[in-house]
């Protein structure tokens, strides 16, 4: 049987469109039951759309607290059937308990070589710190932002003339590829957390 997925949008979605085509292949072992966006108008909505799949849209101000939101998609989410997470640039900060809830079953993808770069602006940051390599992160999620266990991660150069939107869009490239690649190894059974570190399991 198939991974039942949640994917979490807020924006453009390029990372929920990557997985959605790595999902149409017969024999990737996983599925996207659930599309969430805090956003309305999220473009990356019209992927899911167009895939036809299941889309919640939760709008974040409705609710008198963080939690409260979270709680909403908890809901959803398991009436999904969803049992893995996946943040894919998802615009807001998930509370304590979401976290929790969802303990090593929710994974994220950052624009950076974590721990290098957490936050935001961070092909600007690169650029500024003059680092020749920078890349992707996806990870398993942690109250602290941009950490917990590391799941995969790609490198790309940085070259001299780059401009923030060139390193981004190297980065993208990869991220499209180490997304669906890291949810293939959950999905597989083959990723296992020991002492807060991912160890991948050979292939049988
Ligand atoms: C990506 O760069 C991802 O690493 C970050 O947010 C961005 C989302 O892009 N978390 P998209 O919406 O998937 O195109």
């Amino acid at each position: 049987m198939k991974l039942k997925l949640a994917v979490l949008i807020s924006g453009r979605g390029s990372n929920l469109k990557s997985l959605i085509d790595a999902c149409a292949a017969k024999d990737f072992p996983a599925e996207i039951a659930l599309v969430i966006s805090n956003k309305q108008n999220a473009p990356g909505l019209n992927f899911a759309k167009k895939a036809g799949i299941p889309m919640a849209i939760l709008d974040h101000k409705k609710y008198d607290s963080r939690e409260e939101f979270d709680k909403a998609m908890s809901a959803e989410i398991e009436k999904s059937g969803a049992k893995l997470v996946c943040l894919a640039g998802f615009m807001r900060l998930l509370s304590p308990w979401f976290v929790e809830k969802w303990h090593n079953k929710l994974i994220n993808i950052h624009p950076s070589l974590l721990p290098a770069f957490k936050g935001i602006d961070v092909h600007k940051r690169v650029l500024e710190s003059g680092v020749k390599t920078t890349g992707c992160t996806v990870h398993f999620v942690r109250p602290e932002m941009d950490s917990g266990p590391i799941i995969a991660q790609a490198e790309v150069p940085v070259f001299s003339g780059d401009t923030e939107e060139k390193i981004a869009a190297r980065v993208l490239a990869e991220e499209h590829k180490c997304y669906p690649a890291a949810v293939k190894l959950i999905a597989e059974g083959r990723v296992e957390i020991k002492d807060e570190r991912v160890l991948i399991r050979e292939k049988n």
